[in-house]
Order: structure tokens, then sequence, then C-alpha cells
């Protein structure tokens, strides 16, 4: 594996690539690596030949500071876990490489409603920066495909938006969610969990398998309403929601309905770390 800290440099050497034909798929992280990154290493390995990893903390994409500097950093074992699964280029460029102009020069992005519910609700600018980072590093990188995690559902759409404006040339490959044995999704927060929070912290999964059982046997309002007892009674402190919705538009229904793609998601609070997970319907 080869590790490039430079735009220019990484540039140079895609660019030598691609002269002998080689496809780019390209896998963005903010590093904290496991299982879900590593699938979608995995992914990339099949359907391209190079395979480029990036470890970038994105500052703006923080709405709340302290979580931004509690984000776990485990950079030597990331780069271990890259180089055992054969990442072929890691980019670990520093903050100045992607904002050279700084953190205030934004480019805006039209994502519509999108950017205002449910995790865009809760972490206002959010996903003005995920759009912000995202697109500079593909500017950089001109990948063939990109490979993202159905975890961040919500994330995969806002930025297939950002990506038909910017970049329609380029592929979007979604992985499926990668869970712990108990079902809680694999996230770098978890890191953050104490071992008994991690045992709770299942019953985000068992509340969107709760609704996924009952979608056409009670009201949406009942199931959400039901669902979020289930995630406060395993001890989570707070639930910022419980959605049904549109998996398309990610607008909520009032109904389940037989002929749409419905998905369920939730984002809620333990130990105060936040988790999301979803799941279709
Ligand atoms: P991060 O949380 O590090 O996730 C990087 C990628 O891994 C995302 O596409 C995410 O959906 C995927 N992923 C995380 N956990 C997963 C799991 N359990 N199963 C499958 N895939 C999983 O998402 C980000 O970073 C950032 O917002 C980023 C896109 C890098 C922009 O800064």
């Amino acid at each position: 594996m080869i590790l490039f800290k430079t735009a220019n440099a990484l540039q140079d050497r895609l660019q030598k690539l691609r002269t002998q034909n080689l496809t780019i798929g390209f896998i963005p992280t903010m590093g904290a690596l496991h299982q879900g990154h590593l699938s979608l290493v995995e992914a990339c390995k099949k359907e391209c030949d190079i395979t480029v990893c990036s470890i970038f903390v994105n500052p703006t994409q923080f709405n709340d500071k302290k979580d931004f500097e509690k984000y776990p950093v485990t950079i030597e074992n990331d780069i271990y876990l890259l180089e055992t699964n054969n990442t072929n280029i890691l980019f670990l460029p520093p903050v100045e490489e992607i904002y050279p102009d700084g953190l205030r020069q934004m480019q805006q992005f039209n994502l519509d409603h999108l950017e205002n519910i449910l995790e865009g609700k809760y972490r206002p600018g959010h996903f003005k920066g995920v759009c912000n980072v995202v697109y500079r590093l593909l500017k950089i990188i001109k990948p063939d495909t990109i490979f993202l995690g159905r975890k961040d559902y919500q994330q995969c759409l806002v930025l297939k938006k950002m990506m038909q404006e910017f970049y329609p040339g380029i592929r979007v490959s979604v992985v499926d969610i990668v869970r712990e044995e108990n079902g809680l999704a694999m996230s770098s927060r978890n890191m953050r969990l104490s071992n008994e929070a991690r045992n709770k912290a299942a019953a985000i999964y068992q509340s969107l398998q709760f609704i996924k059982r009952n979608v056409f046997n009670k009201p949406v309002n009942v199931l959400r309403e039901q669902a979020i007892q289930k995630i406060t009674g395993q001890g989570f402190d707070k639930v910022d929601y419980v959605e049904i919705c549109d998996a398309e538009t990610l607008l909520p229904v009032t109904a389940a309905n037989d002929g749409k793609k419905l998905i369920a998601l939730a984002a809620a609070f333990i130990e105060n770390v936040r988790l999301i997970d979803n799941i279709l319907l």
C-alpha cells in the first residue's frame, strides 16, 4: 500500500494508473476502521482494479464540537487493516490539503428537503460538510466508482444527489450494513461505549426489526411509539427519531402501502454517544 498526504502526489500516481487502463475505486472514511469499512474495501476490490481509501476526520461535518474532539483516531491500526486487506492506496491528507482556503469557504449544494429532515434536522449543517469533503475528494481522485455504506442511508441519497449534478460519470456502489453478533450496526463511535452499553445498544436494531415484522399489522404512529419505548426501555438516554419513510425520497409515510419501497430509520443516544441505524422494510 502506498500512503499519500498531498493531492498532487496522489494525482500523479493515479494518472499513471489510468494510462494503464486500470479502473479506480474510492472509499472515503473518517478512520477508526472496522469490518463495516473493510466490507467496502472488499466490494471495491471485486469491482475495480485499484482500491483507494481516504482517512480524513472532516471538521466541517461535525455540528457538535465535542463529538469532533472525541472522534476516535486509531491510525496505526487503520493502516495495518488496510494493508492486510490489500488496499492499494491510502490518502491521508492534512486539513489544509482539503480546505486550502480555510473551513469557512464552503461550496453550496442544493439538497432540497434531504438537507433538513432526519439527520439533517438533528445535525444542522452536517450534510453541507459531508458534501463539501466528498466533492473535494472526488475532484482530486476522480474515481470510476465510489463505495458507500447503507448504514448511512441518508448520506447515500445526499451524495447521489450532489454527484448527479457535479460528477454524473462516477458510479455509486452501495454496500450493505455490517453488524456485530448482537445486531448492533458497526460504527467507529461504538468504540466509545462500555461493554454494557454495547449490549444494550442492540435495542435499536431490535426495534427496527419489530417495525419490519409489524409494518402491515399496526398503524405507523403506533409502531413508531412502540419502537421508541423499546429503545428507551433498554437504557438509551434520548431518541432523536424513529421514522418510517419512502426509501426513495426519505419523506415520512403515514401508512404502509404495499406498492412503495419503505425504510425504517432511527437515531438515539446511549452513554452520550449518538448511534444511527436503518432497515429496509
Ligand atoms: P465513516 O463513518 O468513517 O464511514 C465511511 C463509510 O463506511 C461510509 O460510506 C459508511 O456508510 C460506511 N460504513 C460505516 N459503518 C458501516 C457498517 N456497519 N456497514 C457498512 N458500511 C459502513 O461516513 C463517513 O465516514 C463520512 O461521512 C464520509 C463519507 C467519509 C465523509 O467525511
